[in-house]
């Protein structure tokens, strides 16, 4: 199967990246996966396993590939590698903006660019509250291109328990986006009752 490309952008949400990485390798669906110098950041403010740590994990899977947000010779820069697609997890305001008006400044935009230009699937998570205009236009323009604006919202009629609960579900709704089956399966765990 072709890979499914992850980028990780500077957003609040880092436990979204890495729930959603976590949840493709384990049903052996290869990840090229890139991550902003700012996702780094937040990361380093939101989680208790650094960043490095987490991706020496993602490495020990022979389906995970990882590139540095400078690399621009990495093959998914490329329209000619072959993808699945790509969902950027969580998608900052600023990533929005830069997918949008097409500036492909780093590894992750210009990956987003190629699915645009090849007419692949594109999922974008964008976390922000609340959203301005500018925010709101930019995802508009997407949408109208065939982009899944995808917000990280809880399904509150499940009954969620945790933030783990919430995690999984708006994962398996990012990633079902992409046209993966078996993932929404998932989306029905912990309703009330069964
Ligand atoms: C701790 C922290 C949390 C942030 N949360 C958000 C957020 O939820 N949404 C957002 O759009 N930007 C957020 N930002 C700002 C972005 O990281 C910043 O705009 C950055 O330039 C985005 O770069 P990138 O899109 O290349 O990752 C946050 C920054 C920090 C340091």
């Amino acid at each position: 199967m072709n890979p499914v490309v992850v980028g990780i952008s500077g957003a609040s949400g880092s436990v979204l990246a890495r729930r959603a990485i976590e949840a493709l390798l384990e049903r052996d669906i290869p990840v090229i996966a890139t991550c902003s110098s700012a996702a780094q950041m937040v990361w380093q403010e939101e989680m208790e396993e650094p960043f490095r740590e987490a991706l020496a994990r993602w490495r020990e899977s022979p389906h995970f590939t990882y590139h540095t947000p400078g690399d621009l010779k990495a093959p998914i820069a490329s329209g000619t590698t072959p993808t699945a697609g790509m969902v950027v997890i969580p998608c900052s305001t600023g990533t929005v903006a830069a997918i949008a008006h097409g500036l492909s400044s780093n590894l992750l935009q210009r990956a987003a660019d190629v699915c645009l230009k090849e007419g692949r699937r594109l999922v974008l998570v964008p976390r922000e509250t609340p959203l301005s205009p500018i925010h709101l236009e930019n995802m508009l323009a997407l949408a109208r291109l065939g982009v899944t604006i995808l917000p990280p919202e809880p399904a509150f009629y499940l009954h969620p328990r945790s933030v783990e609960d919430m995690v999984e579900y708006i994962v398996a709704k990012a990633i079902s986006a992409l046209g993966l089956p078996g993932f929404d399966e998932r989306l029905r765990y912990r309703r009330r009752g069964e």
